[in-house]
């Protein structure tokens, strides 16, 4: 079995040399001919045209479970050749004996689902604002603010960790007795995905500790963490994983040079996320609308046995950019606003009720404009933003 991985090369070379120079590269060969290297670890070319090149690697070139190792062959050295001008790793199709090395999310959009007790809507989440600066008190207060108007998730902003303005344990007991009793007066469950990104040494012990103090989701920053971080995350910590991608941007937005988000998409779900940034339809984030289709498939299309992963819309998003991104994603996913709640010119509670009413009209297919009339909050936000 081979592990197919499909390149964008932009080069002056002959298309075919410049593939054949990216099989050696990465499997057995280097820049000059070595004794040897014609062994069954040899990488092969399976086609080259245009600009497009598939690459076969053999199955036994890698160790199976470390996904590092994946990466320093499909996403390696290829990336620095001064032959090539441009590349980028557009998608890998993994053999099954790698796919099965790795569980897989211990939660999925299901279990997330059923733990909520909300089936029949996409779910609404938020990221507290300011991204630093409030203290774990004033977090707990737009943390329930947000949960009182209706939302399903409070999460961290991708800065913040356990820094001396905000502790991470204070925040998190602070935030979720507010939770609770946000919960005990409305009934509405919410879950706070409490950042625990931090170092290869500590990240376990931290994520293990925040559950024992209550928390119901970690988040990690996973392209800074690493997808073994992840890994370990999704294993051995029994809660979900909310899974945001910063630092992405540096090699997905160059469509010419760098990696695909449906190949990040396809490493989150392997190593265990519930939920990922994917990035939106509509926002404040560069836009890639193709790649938006493809990372959500990945991430929740049948394969193998791994559960399905939550999708999530976040960056710039306020009420009237809800029905584009819904129109994309489906029900299955998560639409998040931070200044898109917190920004609203009555607070946090009417930002999220703006919000919750947005989903409602797409779930109806009502016209924003038109169901504003009888939502005050959605009214305002269109007032404010623009509709
Ligand atoms: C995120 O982490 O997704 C961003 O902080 C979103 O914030 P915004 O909704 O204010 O753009
Ligand atoms: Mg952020």
């Amino acid at each position: 079995m081979e592990l197919i991985a499909k390149y964008h090369v932009e080069t002056d070379l002959p298309i075919k040399k410049a593939a054949e120079a990216i099989a050696a590269e990465q499997s057995t060969g280097t820049w000059t001919a070595v004794r040897g290297a014609d062994n069954p670890l040899a990488a092969r070319v399976i086609s080259a045209e245009g600009t497009d090149v598939e690459i076969g690697f053999p199955e036994e070139l890698f160790e199976p479970g470390n996904v590092p190792q994946y990466l320093s062959v499909v996403a390696g050295n290829l990336f620095g050749l001064g032959s090539l001008k441009k590349v980028r790793l557009q998608d890998v199709i993994f053999p099954e004996g790698l796919v099965r090395a790795h569980k897989g999310p211990r939660f999925g959009i299901e279990d997330t689902r059923k733990i909520l007790g909300v089936h029949d809507r996409p779910l609404i989440g938020t990221i507290v604002k300011p991204k630093v600066g409030l203290d774990p008190a004033g977090t707990a207060a737009v943390a329930a603010a947000a949960v009182r108007g209706g939302l399903d998730l409070v999460k961290d902003d991708e800065t913040l960790t356990n820094q001396s303005f905000c502790p991470l344990i204070p925040r998190l007991e602070a935030v979720m007795s507010a939770l609770e009793k946000v919960e005990k007066e409305t009934g509405k469950k919410a879950f706070y995905a409490v950042n625990v990104t931090t170092g290869a040494d500590q990240i376990l012990e931290r994520a293990e500790v925040a559950v024992d103090h209550g928390a119901n989701m970690v988040m990690i920053d996973v392209l800074t963490a690493g997808f073994s971080a992840l890994e370990v995350l999704s294993q051995h910590v029994k809660v979900p994983v909310h899974v945001h991608r910063t630092m992405h941007g540096a090699f997905t937005r160059d469509k010419g040079h760098g990696i695909s988000m449906v190949f990040i998409s396809k490493l989150v779900r392997m190593t265990g996320g519930t939920n990922l940034h994917t990035g939106s339809y509509m926002g404040k984030m560069a836009l890639g609308t193709e790649e938006n289709d493809l990372s959500r498939d990945a991430l929740r299309e049948v394969w193998s046995g791994y559960k399905r992963v939550f999708p999530v819309a976040s960056g710039g998003i306020y009420p009237a950019k809800v029905y584009g991104n819904l129109d994309g994603y489906g029900i299955d996913c998560i639409v998040q606003a931070g200044g898109g709640v917190h920004g609203h010119p009555d607070g946090t509670e009417a930002g999220a009720r703006a919000m919750v009413q947005a989903v409602e009209a797409w779930q109806k297919q009502i016209p924003l404009k038109e169901y504003a009339k009888d939502h005050k909050e959605l009214e305002r936000a269109l007032c404010f933003w623009g509709s």
